[in-house]
């Protein structure tokens, strides 16, 4: 477990990222701030006011990071410019802007815009659409994605599991998408395969989750939950004939080998699967939950992915270790679009 999380965060470090924290009045965020500084993990812009950051942890040394204030900087006008050109057509006046623009969370999603930083970390005191939004409303999604998600690595406890030969699953989408259509399955199928290799190295096996395997729970009565997980097989396949994918199969059918020689004996992906797709939030957010608390698991996440630029959500109980390692996959996944 201990050596994937270095492994990122170790790799994160050889990229030389910058990374905005837009939330310098929390003391984890300052404290992460200057941790993330010191070890070279990337280097980091702090939104928010000296003063105060020194106020809220005044024994961190923040020598190694940049404060920008959107009160007092000579940039807030220049990306108020950028939020008014992007959001023109959606109502969005110059003087709106200008006041937006003042927001911590909108200046780091525009200092993201404007290139000036590579990622883009929040919501340590911010909700989860709060701190999107401003992601959704101007970085947009990347080319050929409709559609943000989230995803959680899912790392195996020290003392192993029987069933995660790779030492980390993926689980998607347990935070953002509420109740994804079979296009949106499809694309959340395809993203968290890219997040698997990418953030946790592992070549991806994806099923596609429900009550049902292979036409089991194939009753009329529930023809559009098992037809919605059925048809995003068929547009992922589409969208990505390489990806190994299967589906729909039941958790077990998906996981044990010996299920899946019962239920799914024609699929390769059954009994093998390391990326799990949940049919809506539901389904999603109680599994990786049970994994992490029954199972043993660390949740790394969630991760969002699909934007065209990496920006993250922290959870507000986050401890500043979490906020290192949100920035150092921020970080790689920087590097990962920029490879594409
Ligand atoms: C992410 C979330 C905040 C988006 O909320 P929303 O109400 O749809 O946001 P808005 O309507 O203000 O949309 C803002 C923009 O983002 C776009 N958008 C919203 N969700 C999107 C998605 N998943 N992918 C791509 N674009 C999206 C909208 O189309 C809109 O674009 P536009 O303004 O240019 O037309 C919402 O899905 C959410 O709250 N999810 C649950 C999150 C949560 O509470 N998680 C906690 C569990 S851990």
């Amino acid at each position: 477990m201990t050596s994937m999380l270095d492994r990122i965060k170790k790799n994160a470090a050889a990229l030389g990222k910058t990374v905005v924290l837009c939330e310098g009045e929390d003391k984890r965020v300052v404290e992460a701030a200057a941790q993330i500084s010191k070890e070279g993990i990337a280097k980091v812009v702090l939104v928010g006011n000296v003063d105060e950051c020194k106020k809220v942890a005044p024994d961190v040394d923040l020598s190694g990071v940049t404060v920008v204030d959107p009160l007092t900087s000579e940039k807030t006008a220049v990306y108020a410019n950028i939020l008014y050109e992007a959001r023109k057509a959606k109502g969005m006046t110059p003087e709106l802007a200008l006041e937006a623009a003042k927001d911590r969370t909108m200046f780091g999603a525009l200092m993201l815009k404007a290139g000036d930083v590579d990622g883009y970390v929040s919501g340590a005191c911010h909700s989860t659409a709060n701190t999107l939004r401003p992601g959704l409303q101007v970085i947009k999604t990347a080319p050929g994605t409709d559609i943000v998600s989230s995803c959680f690595v899912m790392i195996a406890p020290e003392s192993g599991n029987k069933y995660c030969k790779d030492g980390a699953f993926v689980f998607a989408d347990c935070a953002l998408n509420i109740c994804p259509t079979s296009e949106q399955l499809a694309e959340i199928a395809v993203s968290s395969a890219a997040t698997a290799k990418s953030i946790a190295g592992i070549e991806p096996k994806v099923a596609m989750l429900s009550f049902s395997t292979k036409g089991s729970g194939n009753d009329a009565k529930f023809a559009d939950t098992v037809s919605k997980v059925r048809e995003s097989v068929r547009i992922a396949h589409e969208i990505a004939p390489d990806l190994e994918l299967d589906g729909e199969f039941q958790f077990d059918a998906a996981l044990v080998p010996a299920v899946a020689a019962i239920k799914a004996p024609d699929s390769r992906t059954a009994g093998n699967a390391n990326v799990f797709v949940f049919p809506d939030i539901n389904a999603g957010n109680i599994g990786y939950k049970i994994a992490e608390r029954l199972g043993g698991f660390v949740a790394v996440g969630p991760i969002c992915q699909g934007f065209a630029k990496p920006l993250n959500d922290l959870s507000r109980g986050c401890s500043v270790e979490d906020i290192v390692l949100t920035v150092a996959v921020t970080a790689l996944q920087s590097g990962a679009l920029n490879n594409r």
